[in-house]
């Protein structure tokens, strides 16, 4: 096994992982609240489980990504990390942050908005936590690589923009923001839309790192395809928000520009794994089995969220889809099917280069489990999305409660998916924990092992 340096960006993998466990207990927690509204109602009500559900899940994405940049940098391009101390501190600090949100949540102490919906002053030390990332990482690089591949631009630019999209989510509180109802609103979707473009960088940009390494190819990180993928993301980042906001009065041709731009991403995204898969030697890819597999996953989530969000993005067809949980379906399909199988991916691909003799079959298993599990919870998602359209826009006067009741087998059914969802990706990660906790033996954390 080889030595492994800056122990604490397994520490935060590992978290990571402990966060989509218990987020997908609170979406199953959510989800039998829509079949039993009274369940735990007077502990845990909808109002709190949704916020646990998506804080936790967000954190799962995050964490990951970043604990995977802080491993790539000095353990597989043998660089040294300009300060393990700050890594630390980084993530002590991320780790009180996240106990201090869910208490928040637990005693119904609110403020935020959608998505960060903790209040407002825990977003100071959350920014705090990005900035040292910053340091670190740019004390890291400059200098000491030339000709930087697509990837190290991606992870340097979403640290930035995530730190700038994260301050601008709060705007808000400035009190001409706040008194202005349609720029609070339409602040607040780019902010969110940003933020997501942000992580998105980070994720992508893994998934680019991922290909050149598991091919052993560089030239993937650094040809013009890549490129222009880097800059049509970050075109994305600062203006796609724009197609989020059909009902903020903008003029149409930049809803349209944003909404191309998204669009031709994902198809370039899509056209990438799959010629890359289409290029992988028979034997690379026995090699590199669980973290192929996961990347190839991914492309297939690429494909039918791209054909998903052509559809309901057209104003036509928006109109009947807004507010429904065809909605929900893009949201949960984009952050399961894409960022949470390409973060797999990466924790897989760490886990097998320094334990090649992990439990491949077992993991296999979870994978199937997860694969259709999701694929069937995506489709009962589409259909509550229809029935709830087809209520509010082509029938009169059959009150919420029945719609609801008459969706109950969808509802029982997206639940059995979502467990299934749970299952496989716990057959998936427990192996993942077990190696992580004897193989590194996190109880003391010992930067030193830094050459
Ligand atoms: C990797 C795992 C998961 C991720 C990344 C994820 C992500 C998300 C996101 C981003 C949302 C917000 C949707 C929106 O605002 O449009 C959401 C909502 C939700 N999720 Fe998940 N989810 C995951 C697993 C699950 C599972 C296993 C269940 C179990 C049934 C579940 C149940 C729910 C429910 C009930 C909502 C609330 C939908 C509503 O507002 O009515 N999720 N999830």
């Amino acid at each position: 096994m080889n030595t492994i340096r800056n122990k604490t960006s397994i520490l935060f993998i590992a978290t990571a992982l402990l966060a989509l466990l218990l987020g997908m207990i609170f979406g199953i927690l959510s989800g039998l609240q829509y079949i039993l509204p009274e369940f735990i109602k007077e502990i845990l009500p909808f109002n709190s489980l949704r916020p646990f559900h998506v804080t936790s899940v967000i954190a799962w994405i995050i964490l990951c990504a970043v604990g995977g940049i802080y491993y790539y940098l000095p353990n597989s391009e043998a660089l040294r990390l300009y300060s393990a101390r700050l890594l630390q501190i980084h993530y002590f600090l991320f780790l009180i942050i996240g106990l201090a949100v869910y208490y928040s949540y637990f005693t119904g102490d609110f403020g935020g908005k959608e998505y960060l919906e903790f209040p407002p002053y825990l977003m100071l030390p959350i920014l705090f936590g990005w900035l040292l990332f910053g340091i670190n990482y740019y004390k890291t690089m400059v200098g000491k690589i030339r000709n930087w591949p697509v990837y190290y631009w991606m992870w340097g630019t979403g640290i930035i923009f995530m730190t700038y999209h994260l301050s601008e989510a709060y705007l808000w509180l400035h009190p001409e923001i706040k008194n202005n109802f349609i720029k609070s609103l339409a602040i607040q979707w780019k902010a969110g839309g940003s933020f997501v473009g942000s992580w998105n960088m980070l994720v992508y940009g893994t998934a680019i790192y991922l290909m050149a390494k598991i091919k052993g190819d560089d030239s993937i990180g650094r040809n013009r395809k890549s490129f222009f993928f880097y800059f049509l993301g970050l075109t994305n980042l600062m203006f796609g928000w724009a197609h989020h906001i059909y009902i903020v009065p903008t003029a149409p041709w930049v809803r349209y520009v944003a909404y191309g731009i998204s669009m031709t991403e994902w198809i370039i995204l899509f056209h990438m794994l799959y010629e890359w898969k289409k290029s992988l030697p028979e034997e690379t890819k026995i090699k590199n089995l669980l973290p192929y597999k996961f990347l190839v996953m991914a492309d297939v989530w690429v494909f039918l969220n791209l054909i998903l969000a052509l559809l309901f993005s057209i104003p036509a067809i928006n109109f009947f889809t807004h507010g429904t949980h065809i909605t929900v379906a893009h949201s949960m399909g984009t952050t399961i099917g894409i960022n949470t199988t390409i973060l797999l991916a990466s924790v897989l691909y760490i886990i097998t280069k320094n334990k090649p003799d992990i439990n491949l079959s077992f993991i296999s298993k979870g994978f199937r489990i997860f694969n259709v599990s999701l694929l069937l919870f995506w489709l009962c998602l589409l259909a509550a999305g229809v029935k709830r359209s087809h209520w509010m826009y082509f029938t009169k006067g059959i009150p919420f409660s029945e719609m609801q009741s008459q969706s109950h087998w969808i509802y029982v059914a997206f639940l059995l998916f979502g467990t299934g969802i749970f299952i496989g990706l716990l057959v998936i990660t427990l192996p993942v924990l077990k190696t992580i906790i004897t193989t590194y033996n996190l109880k003391g954390i010992n930067e030193n092992e830094h050459p």
